[in-house]
């Protein structure tokens, strides 16, 4: 019994020695100390064997399929070991390689500025609202006191969507209407909305039929000329550096009155005159002025009680003026070099 141990043990040594692949392994362990292996098979007659016998063909089979069962294992350990080292060794990597690049995005100078603003009128109690693209006359103009045939809405043609009713709206100015109509005669109204708007021009370096402007909208009790002219000083100075000065002109809006235009000392020569002020000296930057009655009583805030001053400004412009773009759709076509060229830290 003991020699047939022997011999077994034997030939498993020798047919491990053989065995190269994983699969192999797997058939000499079934082979030796599977159910029906030859270790086994050591125990099959054990019925018929006194139970001495019993005793010492179990220690011996038992011994024998420890004995084996290590053997196996410890060459599967050994095969896995060497798989694993070839696999090391194959997917080693080289550190001192220079890496790939990662292609890395940068911010659209559009969507800077108009973070900046945000932020400015934020810091001033303002909200940021938002109002649909898709507009009604009502809203964009009737409410803003331009009726139906005013010249006002020459310089605001846009895109119809059903009949002359419902527009892509020319302006940000239709969310003022729309906020006091929420605000309910509620006070105040502190509010900014940059967003898109539409007209109906050819695209060139200064116009495009789709834009951004950025609303502001204020209504409380003795509100003045003053506080516009202090609130778009803030504004001046925060985009255009502390040395900006700004003034006002009389302007004409149909929403506001009085009306003006906002300027801001050129800062590219300090108000000498140089081609980007036109030799002026300034550059204009918004429309604004004091919310016009009409409007006020519109979306149901007495003119008597409340006053507001708005203003409403596109965002390209400033973009292009702050960064020294000459070509508005530079913003809107997908070049990652043009957006790359300003993927600097401020003040770099
Ligand atoms: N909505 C005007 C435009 O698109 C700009 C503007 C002017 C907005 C005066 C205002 C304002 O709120 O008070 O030309």
């Amino acid at each position: 019994m003991e020699k047939l141990a022997e011999s077994i043990m034997q030939d498993l040594m020798a047919e491990l020695k053989l065995v190269t692949k994983t699969q192999e392994l797997v058939e000499l362990k079934a082979k030796y100390i599977g159910k029906s292996g030859r270790v086994t098979e050591l125990t099959k007659n054990m019925r018929d064997l006194s139970p001495e016998e019993r005793k010492s063909v179990g220690q011996i089979a038992n011994k024998l399929k420890t004995e084996a069962t290590d053997l196996i294992e410890g060459r599967e350990k050994e095969m896995n070991n060497a798989l694993l080292n070839e696999k090391l060794q194959n997917e080693v990597i080289d550190i001192s390689l220079p890496s790939t690049k990662i292609p890395m995005g940068s911010p659209n100078i559009l969507e800077k500025v108009i973070e900046e603003v945000e932020e400015l009128f934020m810091s001033m109690g303002y909200d940021v609202v938002d109002g649909p693209e898709v507009e009604e006359d009502h809203f964009n103009f009737e409410l803003l006191n331009i009726p139906k045939g005013h010249a006002a809405r020459d310089a605001q043609d846009t895109f119809y969507i059903e009949g002359e009713e419902i527009l892509l709206r020319s302006q940000t100015s239709p969310v003022q209407a729309r906020t006091m109509l929420k605000g309910e005669g509620k006070v105040p109204i502190r509010m900014i909305c940059p967003g898109k708007t539409y007209r109906r021009d050819d695209d060139d370096a200064t116009h495009s039929h789709q834009f951004m402007q950025i609303e502001g909208l204020l209504v409380d009790k003795d509100i003045s000329l003053c506080d516009l002219k202090g609130t778009f000083d803030v504004l001046a100075k925060k985009l255009f550096g502390e040395s900006c000065k700004t003034r006002f002109r009389p302007s004409y809006y149909q929403f506001t009155e009085p009306s003006v235009e906002t300027d801001i000392s050129c800062f590219v020569c300090q108000g000498k005159g140089c081609s980007l002020c036109k030799n002026t000296g300034w550059i204009t930057i918004s429309g604004a002025g004091m919310v016009h009655p009409n409007v006020l009583r519109n979306c149901g805030y007495d003119p008597d009680v409340w006053t507001g001053f708005a203003f409403g400004f596109g965002a390209e412009r400033c973009a292009m003026l702050k960064y020294g773009v000459n070509d508005l759709r530079v913003f809107y076509n997908t070049d990652l070099r043009e957006m790359k060229n300003f993927d600097r830290k401020e003040g770099e």
